[in-house]
């Protein structure tokens, strides 16, 4: 496997960042994951936008062209010959010796880019089966708009998730109601058969796969309500589901222990994920 780092390729076993990373010692910087499917980059202008925007935000200087970059993410997808995927990037303000402000003169961003290949069959086989969820409380900053490589309460929450036998945890916010994913925004098919999902104003990721299948779902003229729920509407549900460039759509069978309707994947979220990822290839 190879890595690209700082403008070369290197072996992945070999790949390495300096130890004055603002990344390693503060998590000062943004990532983005695309899906691969048939070598080919998954909603790869959705993931640029919101590249561009995390970086704004952190008034981290674009460390190259989205045409410069979208070669070099390709490159990477090829060189570790990914068919079925995902490519990893992540840019920090760069190596400065410790010190919260920013370093002054400004240095150049670090960009490191990873390619991987996953069995798709396997992932849509564990998808038709539906997985659990378990509910945290939401305890991250104020920014969650920004994809920031500082993961720690989402990683908290994903080990709790799994410690249980889930594959998502769900943060919930002080009113009782769903936020999102820890690496994943939240679904539901609510008592009427409404799609629920949360709107965008709350302190959530923007999902580039829940823009797209929101797309879908309108296209499709299902109902679609951008409206938060609770724990209780989502075990009252009749289907959950999660979407990411991971989970692309993963139906969700049990939340907090209790099963929905007859704890089968549900049929909406599986037509759902086979309308998503033929729009894909
Ligand atoms: N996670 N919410 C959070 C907190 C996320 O980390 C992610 C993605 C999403 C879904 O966003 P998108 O549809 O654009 O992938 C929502 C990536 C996959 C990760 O951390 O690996």
């Amino acid at each position: 496997r190879f890595a690209y780092v700082n403008g070369q390729f290197v072996r992945h076993g070999e790949a390495a960042v300096h130890i004055e990373d603002r990344g390693y010692q503060l998590a000062d910087g943004v990532y983005e994951v695309w899906a691969v499917f048939d070598g080919k980059l998954v909603d790869a202008e959705g993931h640029f936008a919101r590249l561009w925007r995390s970086l704004d935000e952190l008034r981290i200087a674009h460390p190259m062209s989205e045409a410069a970059l979208t070669l070099v993410l390709r490159e990477a997808v090829r060189r570790n010959k990914v068919r079925e995927g995902l490519v990893y990037l992540q840019v920090t303000r760069g190596v400065a010796r410790r010190d919260h402000a920013f370093p002054n003169p400004a240095v150049p961003p670090s960009v490191v880019i990873t390619a991987k290949s996953i069995d798709r069959a396997a992932t849509n086989a564990k998808a038709e089966k539906g997985g659990s969820v378990i509910s945290v409380p939401e305890n991250r900053w104020g920014r969650c708009d920004i994809k920031s490589i500082g993961l720690l309460p989402n990683a908290l929450a994903k080990q709790a998730a799994r410690e249980r036998g889930a594959v998502e945890a769900w943060f919930v916010d002080d009113m009782g109601l769903v936020t999102e994913g820890a690496s994943s925004n939240a679904w539901i098919v609510d008592a009427e058969g409404t799609l629920r999902t949360r709107d965008t104003n709350a302190n959530i990721l923007r999902g580039v796969t829940r823009s797209t299948l929101l797309e879908v779902i309108r296209e499709a003229g299902l109902p679609i309500s951008e409206k938060p729920f609770t724990i209780a509407e989502a075990q009252a549900a009749k289907e959950a589901f999660i979407t990411g460039a991971g989970s692309l759509v993963t139906p969700i069978v049990q939340v907090d222990g209790v099963k929905l309707g007859d704890g089968q994947a549900g049929p909406v979220a599986m037509k759902l994920r086979r309308a998503y990822i033929a729009r894909a290839r």
